[in-house]
């Protein structure tokens, strides 16, 4: 099982560098540096597009967007707790030097989830299984260290400063002008689409484990009373979600599909404003494309959670390659952030609530990555296309496509490429790609390859018709249309509004 894993993740990797989606690590010229990786021609766009989702769905939550420098002050990170307390627990080898993450080395070896575990029971663990080094099988120094995950650099001659390591500390600074803008109406969300930086140790699992990545998360400021008073919740009260508890892992059971008002009332979930972000972030990561039975939230441990959570659950997605990896992290944040920044900026950041108090507020906070629901749609699409040996066709979610439609003259001659740049102008709004070079199978071959929904076939009768063929990647059907109607048709069936058959 762990061998077929392995072969996949290669193959994958592979595969992914070849088609244009990822490039790395970087720079493959001069030697890499592991954890940074490139999005390549196709990867960009379609990366683009889970951000436009994403963004899209907050948006239309009322959730306003800000972009703040990716670097501070040393500061704000005493301020924020990640100075102390952003750190991961890491092993080396007593051969080679070598350094792991000594969870992260359970959790690919053993296959358990290991995150919660005391250093004691990790180095039980790694002596009862004789786990070794897996560069040069040599043993283990069997003392855990703890290593701070923040990249640091200077600014001017010599004024030490940092990489944010998440986007949320960085959103919470500007509070005052929040405050300002939403006129004091309460709850209010903001959110950030930007890059962190980590220093992992031994990032070894491409996208899922970089130093340099994309995170998109939202932050909902409130007050303690609106977190049980949350209209919002009423509508989606009776949804399911797949949640699988402490309790359930500690006594080895599987998730369980719940509603969230029995999640409430059985105290498995602390509020309501709460269990609506965990909706939220649910309807984001199907509205990307990742399919519900992939799907699962894992509670943390009380003593997994990071230093300012009060409660965190992981949205995580069954992958081929890694198995269930999480994309995203939901975290009560208390008013640990705003309390711990009024401290140290020594700034009032209170706000008067309901009832006329000084109040700190809360923070409910969606973390959202980029890369990895990125990686998880490859992956899932890349499994697919395994299953049937006849035709490699990446069976990706229209609306993530990194190009939406090809656009092929049959031959190249007879009016045929003249007819093919008038049907292009029509489609301008498109990711379109022009290919000319080749049989049309092989141009069909190369579009499906890489996820492209729908293609465009220009050909004799469309000179004296007006019309195309436009041909579905997954059944490879082809149906006759006008050309006067294609524009709006493919943004139906890009937008799922349509389905093939029914054209
Ligand atoms: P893990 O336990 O796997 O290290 P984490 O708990 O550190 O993850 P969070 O701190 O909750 O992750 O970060 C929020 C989100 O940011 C994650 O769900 C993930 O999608 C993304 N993320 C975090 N670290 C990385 C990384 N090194 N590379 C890519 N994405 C990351
Ligand atoms: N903002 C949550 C995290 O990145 O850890």
């Amino acid at each position: 099982m762990e061998r077929n894993k392995k072969d996949f993740q290669s193959e994958l990797a592979k595969y992914l560098s070849e088609k244009d989606f990822v490039y790395g690590p970087e720079p493959e010229i001069y030697g890499p540096l592991a954890g940074f990786y490139s999005y390549g021609l196709n990867g960009k766009a379609m990366k683009n597009k889970i951000e436009n989702q994403i963004r899209k769905i907050f948006k239309s939550n009322n959730f306003f967007e800000v972009e703040l420098p990716l670097i501070s002050p040393q500061i704000v990170w005493e301020a924020s707790g990640h100075l102390k307390g952003f750190n991961d627990p890491i092993i080396n080898c007593s051969k080679c030097k070598a350094v792991f993450r000594a969870d992260k080395l359970l959790n690919e070896t053993l296959e358990i989830d290991a995150d919660h575990l005391k250093n004691e029971e990790i180095i039980d663990l790694i002596k009862k299984h004789e786990i070794h080094c897996p560069s040069c099988n040599g043993r283990f120094n069997l003392e855990i260290k703890r290593q701070c995950l923040m990249m640091k650099t200077t600014i001017g001659i010599d004024t030490p400063v940092y990489l944010r390591p998440e986007t949320a500390t960085t959103t919470y600074l500007p509070f005052k002008h929040y405050i300002n803008f939403f006129r004091g109406k309460l709850p209010f969300t903001v959110f950030q689409i930007g890059k962190a930086f980590r220093n992992e140790i031994s990032p070894r699992q491409n996208l899922i484990r970089m130093r340099e990545f994309t995170q998109a998360e939202s932050q909902m400021f409130l007050t303690k009373e609106m977190k049980e008073n949350f209209s919002l919740y009423e509508k989606i009260k009776k949804v399911v979600l797949p949640l699988w508890t402490e309790k359930m892992q500690k006594e080895n059971k599987n998730f369980e599909k719940i509603s969230l008002e029995k999640a409430l009332s059985e105290k498995i979930l602390k509020n309501k404003a709460y269990a609506w972000n965990l909706w939220l972030s649910y309807e984001i990561i199907k509205a990307i494309g990742i399919k519900e039975d992939k799907i699962r939230f894992r509670q943390h441990f009380s003593d997994e959670r990071a230093f300012y959570s009060d409660d965190t659950w992981d949205l995580e997605v069954e992958l081929n390659s890694f198995g269930w990896i999480e994309m995203v992290g939901i975290s009560d944040r208390t008013n640990y952030d705003l309390s711990q920044h009024a401290k140290f900026s020594k700034q009032d950041l209170s706000i008067k609530d309901e009832k006329g108090k000084d109040v700190i507020l809360d923070v409910i906070e969606i973390a959202f990555g980029v890369d990895r629901p990125f990686y998880a749609l490859l992956d899932l699409a890349f499994f697919r296309r395994e299953a049937d040996e006849q035709r490699t066709v990446l069976s990706l979610p229209s609306k993530i496509a990194p190009i939406e439609v090809g656009v092929l003259p049959l031959v190249k001659k007879d009016g045929m490429p003249e007819k093919a740049q008038e049907v292009l102008e029509k489609l301008k709004e498109f990711v379109y790609l022009y290919d000319d070079s080749g049989s049309i199978g092989k141009r069909y071959s190369r579009l499906d390859a890489i996820g492209t929904p729908f293609c465009i076939t220009i050909d004799g009768d469309s000179l004296k018709n007006d019309d195309v063929t436009i041909r579905e990647r997954d059944s490879g059907k082809q149906k006759r249309v006008k050309i006067k109607d294609l524009k709006n048709l493919l943004k139906e069936l890009l937008n799922e509004e349509k389905r093939f058959e029914e054209i």
